[in-house]
């Protein structure tokens, strides 16, 4: 693991080395924006902050996202009714919808957040460390101790989520959760810095995906997890898709 992502760092700082050299300003990708970027003494960034950021729009960026999409598709295949309602509440909206109207989709935002509810493909929050003494839950816990919120656990409580292991996404229609019921984007200061990009993400490529796609799951067994680096949760390989039908009423965005 450790071999592959020194030739990523490699790959990565070579592409620096080489814009530096030849600058295009005409190109508009993430790494170029990056570089374009500059303090308020005109200073760029160093290659060691535009490799950390490319880093994290990398992998906190893309796994996250397409591993929760690809948990969507499953569930919304799992149980087909989830997905007519989903299609009809959709094709609701006509063939050229404002992308923002997808976005405010009720049923489509539930269903967002109950596959982020049972499958958080972050199981747990950074840690934290205090910095003052804390009484919590009857243990007194002294500064410098390390504390991590498992966003999964919470997930799974049954109090907050009568039949937790449960695809519902009903439950976000009927109750709002707050904060500290709710986190797959984590909380506080250290909150998800993707969070509205992610969402938005989600949901439209899912809202064209379903106009314009019939998918079905191979097959209907439950699918396992694993875990990619150190933490991320996602589905295993194994779940496969095939394409039934191509539809003729499609939405552009
Ligand atoms: C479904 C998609 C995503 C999920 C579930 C997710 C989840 C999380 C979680 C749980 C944290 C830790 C927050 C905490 O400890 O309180 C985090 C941090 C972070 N995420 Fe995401 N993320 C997603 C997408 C993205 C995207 C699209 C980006 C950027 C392009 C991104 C960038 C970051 C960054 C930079 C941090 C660190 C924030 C900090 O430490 O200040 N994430 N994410």
């Amino acid at each position: 693991m450790w071999r592959s992502r020194n030739e990523v760092h490699r790959t990565i700082l070579e592409e620096i080395k080489e814009r530096r050299e030849q600058s295009n300003p005409a190109e508009s990708d993430v790494l170029s924006r990056l570089m374009s970027v500059r303090d308020e003494a005109g200073q760029q960034l160093t290659d060691a902050e535009l490799l950390y950021f490319s880093m994290i729009t990398l992998f906190n960026g893309y796994e996250t996202t397409s591993s929760t999409l690809t948990w969507i598709l499953y569930w919304i295949h799992h149980q087909p009714e989830i997905h007519d309602k989903l299609r009809d509440e959709i094709n609701a909206l006509g063939a050229n919808p404002d992308p923002i109207e997808i976005y405010r989709l009720p049923y489509l935002t539930a269903i967002c957040k109950e596959t982020q509810r049972l499958c958080p493909v972050v199981v747990n929050g950074s840690g934290r460390i205090l910095k003052s003494p804390l009484q919590f839950m009857g243990y007194q816990l002294e500064p410098g101790t390390q504390l991590i919120p498992s966003i999964y656990l919470t997930h799974m409580r049954e109090d907050l989520y009568p039949q937790p292991q449960r695809f519902i996404p009903e439950r976000f229609l009927e109750k709002k959760y707050s904060q500290y019921e709710y986190f797959p984007f984590g909380g506080g200061h250290a909150i998800c810095s993707g969070l509205a990009l992610a969402q938005t993400q989600m949901k439209l490529v899912l809202a064209v995906l379903m106009s314009r796609l019939q998918l079905a799951l191979t097959n209907n067994r439950p699918i396992k997890t694993e875990n990619v680096g150190a933490f991320l949760v996602t589905p295993q390989r194994d779940l496969q898709m095939v394409v039934t039908e191509f539809k003729r009423l499609q939405i552009q965005i």
